[in-house]
């Protein structure tokens, strides 16, 4: 009789930072869905953090990340710049090769903001696990339950030691 192999898959604990700005409630709706299929995960531990608010000790806390943007002036928002200004240098030498999911609200393109924190972010070595998730306007319900799974997958996928 042949030996069946037993494959065994480690369920961690899943630290979880959602580091976001928003100024009209938009992105901050993207954001929020997100956060609830992060909730979705049992084994997920969620930082939900204004970017103006949000620390290199977060980052640094962090298995997973999901960042959240209006796009302003073909830029991200001047608070997610400010967090990545304040934290890259005391985070760059020892932050791990995080996995990450992306949020742009805008009005009419997003590119510029998405890869604008695309740019930054791979230079802390981060690992996008999907393409960025860009949304024209106030999100419908279809671009949230999109959002929502985002957030489960980055939680779930940590937990089981996938990314
Ligand atoms: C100062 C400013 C600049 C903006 N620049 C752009 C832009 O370059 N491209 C774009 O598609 N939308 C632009 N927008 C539109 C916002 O991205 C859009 O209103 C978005 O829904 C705001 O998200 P929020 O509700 O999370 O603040 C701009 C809005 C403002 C207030």
């Amino acid at each position: 009789m042949s030996q069946r192999k037993r494959h065994t898959i480690r369920v961690m604990a899943s630290h979880i930072l959602a580091v976001f700005h928003s100024r009209t409630g938009r992105t901050k709706a993207m954001v929020d869905a997100a956060c609830c299929g992060i909730r979705r995960c049992e084994q997920a531990i969620l930082r939900h953090q204004w970017a103006l608010a949000a620390t290199a000790e977060d980052l640094l806390w962090a298995d997973g990340l999901l960042l959240g943007t209006p796009e302003n002036f073909g830029y991200m928002a001047g608070a997610m710049k400010e967090f990545l200004d304040r934290t890259f240098y005391a985070v760059e030498a020892t932050i791990r090769p995080l996995p990450y999911g992306l949020l742009v609200n805008c009005g009419n393109d997003g590119s510029g903001a998405a890869t604008s924190i695309q740019r930054i972010v791979t230079g802390l070595r981060l690992k996008p696990i999907a393409e960025p998730i860009v949304c024209k306007g106030a999100p419908p319900p279809d671009v949230l339950e999109t959002c929502s799974d985002l957030g489960q997958s980055l939680a779930e996928g940590v937990a089981m030691g996938i990314f």
